[in-house]
């Protein structure tokens, strides 16, 4: 793709019909690691390690395809109950990649925004998070949105006790609670909703990812393990994602092909 002819970005909402631009934001849920470092004999490790890289090349490559907002499904409120040896290389690898990357990130004008719960985190986990968040708070380019300790249903749970307590106090009339307002009461409160969801290693499930959010995003299931993702498996999935129909229930006019 050459600079002339890349995809500009846009705020504006993806109408019905076939998106004639690229996805506004992509949600990735990087699966796989495991089982690509076991096909390998390589331990669980090597395979986080190498999704790290992959992580790298799809934020770039977001970038290139005239993406907006990236979500990247980082750590799950479920990962909790994985060995704690794992658990532990996890953290590390988030760790060892902000302060390795955040410069960088800074520099290439990305913003980086963290959605998940925060009271249980390792206090130096939640600082590096913070810092990140910070730092490139006035940033305009790629919204880089890390899932980190995220779960959608704690969110939603999460954003009910706020709004019931709202409700109590006086401050909120029951009757005014619609899908706005739940949507302003989420993570993801001034981020529009995935337009394309991507999840590699061939699963065919959500696992607790931005149920709400998600209500009318296009999927793109890959086979490929996460390390394995790449910009072309990038490019192919927003390439399916452009060729589809979006209907939001209704009905395209003839001429487009209803
Ligand atoms: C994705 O790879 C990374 C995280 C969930 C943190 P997995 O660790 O889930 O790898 P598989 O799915 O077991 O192969
Ligand atoms: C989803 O992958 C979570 C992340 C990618 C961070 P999992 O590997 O945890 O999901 P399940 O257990 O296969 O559903
Ligand atoms: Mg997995």
């Amino acid at each position: 793709m050459t600079p002339t002819n890349l995809p500009r970005w846009t705020d504006e909402a993806p109408e019905p019909g076939v998106p004639e631009a690229p996805p506004r934001h992509v949600a990735i849920i990087m699966d796989g690691n495991g089982r690509w470092a076991a096909a390998r004999g390589l331990p669980r490790l090597e395979g986080h390690r190498r999704g790290v890289e992959a992580l790298r090349k799809a934020i770039r490559a977001a970038h290139e395809l005239g993406v907006r907002h990236l979500t990247l499904y980082s750590f799950s409120v479920e990962n909790w109950s994985r060995p704690a040896e794992e658990v532990s290389d996890l953290m590390n690898l988030l760790r060892l990649f902000i302060r390795r990357d955040l410069a960088e990130l800074h520099k290439a004008n990305i913003r980086i925004r963290v959605i998940g719960e925060r009271g249980n985190l390792p206090p130096d986990i939640l600082g590096l998070l913070v810092e990140a968040e910070t730092t490139t708070r006035a940033n305009t380019g790629l919204d880089l949105v890390v899932a980190f300790n995220y779960g959608a249903r704690q969110e939603i749970v999460s954003a009910v006790r706020r709004i019931a307590e709202a409700a109590r106090d006086g401050r909120l009339d029951p009757a005014k609670i619609d899908a706005g307002l739940i949507s302003d009461h989420l993570d993801t409160a001034d981020i529009p909703d995935p337009d394309l969801v991507i999840r590699t290693s061939g699963e065919l499930r959500i696992s607790n990812f931005l149920l709400w959010q998600s209500a009318y995003a296009e999927f793109a299931f890959l086979p490929m393990h996460w390390p394995d993702f790449d910009k072309q498996a990038f490019e192919e999935a927003v390439a399916s994602y452009r060729s589809r129909q979006r209907r939001y229930g209704g009905r395209l006019a003839a001429r487009a092909g209803a």
